[in-house]
């Protein structure tokens, strides 16, 4: 697998030290804008975002619940030219809870606006968008979630939880992979 790596983007020391002022941040916002009856439920975007909010949370002191989401991809080329359906099952009874989001890395802003979309329908008290990455494309608009980790350059990145082809998904840091791995 190391052999395959072509340049760390960022080290596994930099990512704990940016998750935990992300984490930090969060834990700050909804001590101020919930209270101690509210309930709190963090939906994570499976495979990838699975080792981000597992360090995540553990910078949340509230008592609060994990909902997982699935989303399929349909295949295409680029990221841009997939197509998105969520799978399985949706979490339910969302209502009058304060709900965020929290996936690996906004590209296209597809999956957060179907997933913002369907979790709005369910009218929860508040809803929040958290990513690790945001992939900065030129000549696009920058899109916007509540947080965001490390603001990347428009490249195939994997580890730390985001994979390729299933795999790579338990590299320490954040990778581009050589050509030939791809
Ligand atoms: P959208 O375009 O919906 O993309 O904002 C979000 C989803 O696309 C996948 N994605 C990547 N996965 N390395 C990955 O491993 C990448 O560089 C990358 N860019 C987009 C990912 O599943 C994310 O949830």
């Amino acid at each position: 697998m190391q052999h395959d790596i072509e340049r760390v983007l960022y080290h596994r020391d930099e990512i704990a030290e940016r998750v935990r002022s992300v984490g930090e941040r969060i834990a700050k916002d909804l001590e101020a804008s919930s209270s101690l009856s509210d309930e709190i439920i963090l939906v994570p975007i499976l495979t990838g975002a699975i080792v981000f909010l597992a360090d995540l949370i553990r910078y949340l002191p509230h008592k609060l619940r994990i909902g997982v989401l699935s989303v399929r991809s349909y295949d295409g080329r680029t990221t841009e030219s997939k197509d998105i359906a969520l799978r399985g099952d949706i979490p339910q009874n969302l209502q009058g809870k304060h709900v965020i989001v929290v996936d690996d890395i906004l590209d296209t802003g597809k999956t957060l606006n179907l997933v913002s979309t369907i979790i709005r329908e369910q009218n929860p008290a508040s809803l929040r968008t958290c990513v690790l990455m945001r992939k900065i494309v030129e000549d696009r608009p920058l899109l916007a979630a509540d947080y965001i980790g490390f603001d990347i350059p428009n490249e195939f990145v994997v580890g730390y939880g985001l994979d390729y082809d299933d795999y790579y998904r338990n590299l320490p840091d954040i990778v581009t992979l050589r050509p030939e791995a791809l």
